[in-house]
């Protein structure tokens, strides 16, 4: 911004310079002259000045909002992928990181750092209503502080375009007052439990053993996939395929059977099942909470 600004601004005063010149060259020194001449000086110091404070102010604002950064804030890592995000919190208690995906949860009041990450191409973390947008850049982490005012859910959305089904790149965000976050996150950091009963044995057993766990994680099992989100504790998200459809164990059948027909171009391939084994991976996913 400097460069560019610094070499529009020379070219400005090139003009001006060329223009003051010709003036005096090739019409002589008319009375009217000095006014225009004075007139332009004025506006040139106009601008000068308004550049000045502009560039002053914008620096000084960042600097104090660098400084105003909370040595206590929650540290939340957000990963970008095609097209979902991956989000893993820094356990305050344990000092361990707890993995989840597509659901930002929030204490109210306090200030969240999510250090943005991408994997892929670049997408932007955009919550309006809680924050301005970031850009999320391979191979970079940004840095965003958001301390949340009001207890809700709140949409998110990729807002750069980021190929096929960016539009379909949405996040769930809720905050939450400080003791349900807190339990939140504890439930999180737990793995999943043994199923109860052999119709949920089943699902676990056709997701750990079929081409699911490839993909995914479910920590307490030997599921450990990690090119897909940690489905450790799914049942309890209200939305799946990031925010696409409403986490219920009909679109969760539809999707893991046929994905692409619910989000052309996903990265996750079709699950060829059995309507039994379909309904026991569903309920054992939906039971995941
Ligand atoms: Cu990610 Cu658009």
């Amino acid at each position: 911004m400097l460069w560019v600004c610094g070499a529009v601004y020379l070219l400005v005063l090139a003009f001006l310079g060329w223009a003051i010149w010709r003036s005096r060259h090739q019409t002589g020194t008319a009375p009217q002259d000095h006014h225009m001449r004075a007139g332009l000086l004025t506006w040139a110091l106009i601008i000068t000045a308004g550049i000045g404070t502009l560039a002053t102010a914008s620096f000084l604002v960042d600097r104090a909002l660098a400084a105003a950064r909370q040595e206590d804030a929650l540290i939340i890592r957000i990963t970008a992928h095609q097209w979902w995000w991956r989000i893993t919190y820094l356990d305050p208690a344990s000092g361990a990181w707890i993995e989840t995906a597509n659901e930002l949860h929030l204490p109210l009041g306090q200030t969240a750092r999510l250090e943005l990450a991408a994997s892929d191409v670049i997408h932007s973390f955009w919550v309006p209503n809680l924050s301005g947008k970031l850009d999320v850049i391979p191979g970079r982490r940004n840095v965003l502080d958001i301390t949340p005012q009001r207890v809700g859910w709140y949409r998110g959305q990729c807002a750069e375009f980021c190929g096929l089904q960016h539009a379909l790149m949405g996040l769930d965000v809720r905050v939450a007052p400080a003791e349900e976050f807190a339990a939140w996150l504890a439930t999180q950091a737990a793995p999943a439990a043994e199923p109860p009963d052999t119709v949920l044995a089943r699902g676990r057993d056709l997701f750990t053993s079929g081409p699911c766990a490839a993909c995914h994680t479910v920590r307490g099992t030997g599921a450990a996939g990690q090119a897909g989100p940690d489905l450790t504790h799914f049942g309890a998200r209200r939305t799946l395929a990031a925010s696409t459809l409403t986490n219920n164990r009909g679109n969760l059948q539809g999707w893991i059977v046929n994905p692409e027909a619910l989000k052309p171009g996903t990265l996750m391939p079709a699950t060829e099942l059995t309507p039994e084994d379909a309904d026991a991976l569903a309920r054992y996913l939906a039971w995941l909470r």
